[in-house]
């Protein structure tokens, strides 16, 4: 998805991983083996591709609509039910890749119909690259579903390079700045703004913050110090959310496009009129910021 930011990196991982041997602190499995840590309720793991591969409850599987590599893909995978014990006091799942994507799952997708597996990369048989740029495949480990359309799984909630699945609170009970204050606005408003709001949590916030609130740092935060809807016109911003290369475009770009498949025209509504909520309650308290000098319209 974002293929150089990856290899850089791989690269500044490499070295730690160098200083790491140096020091004598490596945290890796003797032999440089992949391990997946788990940090969950009475549940704390880290499980090594060898060790999952050997797995009883380990398959085949086809998946159908494979969201990193967009066809039909096949894998040795285990079931995500086979390896988290308990699921029932989960609230959303953090999981956390190489290249600092962090996706925040809610704990009921785990709970529904969709079919969550695990899909693990053999050693001797590598994944194909995820992108003709790329070196790097969607392994070790990847999230993927086998009936994604039955719970409205998006494309940000196939999280690929996974090093870590973790047990959090839900984004914006950690992060009360990203919460909408609309009191006073009728309840059609309001219900717009939550929606955009989900949206949000949902398919921007495993690369951007919002009032420096969230867990990854990939993209620039959406409203500090100020936001997209106020500095482009409306008609770009929704082209750059569509396909960011259509308004701007350079090798090094990571933004991924977001068609009306993932996003459809309401919901893309929903979460400009959320960002532009926000821009306007951030302004109220903007008095003291070292920005309020630059005059607006
Ligand atoms: C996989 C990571 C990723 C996801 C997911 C993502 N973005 Fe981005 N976004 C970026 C990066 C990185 C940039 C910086 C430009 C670039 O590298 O493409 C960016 C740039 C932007 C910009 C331009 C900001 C500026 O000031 O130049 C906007 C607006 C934006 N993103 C909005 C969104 C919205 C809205 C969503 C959710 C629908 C979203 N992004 C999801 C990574 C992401």
């Amino acid at each position: 998805m974002h293929p150089s930011f990856s290899f850089i990196l791989r690269l500044a991982l490499t070295s730690v991983i160098a200083a790491c041997a140096l020091f004598g602190t490596t945290t890796l499995h003797a032999d440089n083996e992949p391990t997946l840590t788990l940090s969950l309720p009475n549940q704390e793991q880290k499980l090594a591709r060898s060790n999952l591969l050997r797995h009883t409850a380990t398959h085949t599987i086809t998946v159908p609509d494979d969201q990193a590599y967009k066809r039909t893909m096949t894998y040795q995978a285990i079931p995500f039910a086979a390896i988290v014990r308990d699921m029932r006091h989960i609230d959303t799942l953090q999981f956390t890749s190489a290249d600092g994507f962090v996706a925040n799952i809610p704990g009921e997708l785990f709970r529904s119909a969709s079919e969550p597996w695990i899909a693990i990369e053999p050693a001797g048989r590598p994944w194909p690259a995820l992108s003709s740029d790329s070196l790097r495949s969607a392994g070790a480990f990847y999230l993927v579903w086998l009936t994604p359309e039955k719970s409205g799984v998006k494309a940000e909630q196939w999280p690929f390079q996974i090093i870590s699945i973790r047990n959090v609170e839900a984004l914006t009970v950690r992060y009360p700045q990203l919460l909408p204050r609309t009191e006073g606005q009728d309840e059609d408003a309001q219900a717009a703004v939550q929606r955009g709001m989900q949206q949000f949590v949902m398919q921007c916030a495993s690369c951007h913050r919002l009032n420096g609130g969230g867990d990854a740092d990939v993209g620039p935060d959406l409203n500090l110090p100020f936001s997209p809807t106020e500095y482009f016109q409306e008609a770009y911003l929704r082209k750059l959310i569509r396909h960011p290369a259509a308004v701007r475009n350079w090798p090094q770009a990571r933004m991924p496009a977001f068609g009306e498949a993932v996003i459809s025209d309401n919901e893309l509504d929903d979460l400009l009129t959320y960002l532009q909520q926000m821009a306007r309650q951030r302004d109220r308290g903007r008095s003291t910021h070292r920005d309020a000098t630059i005059t607006q319209e």
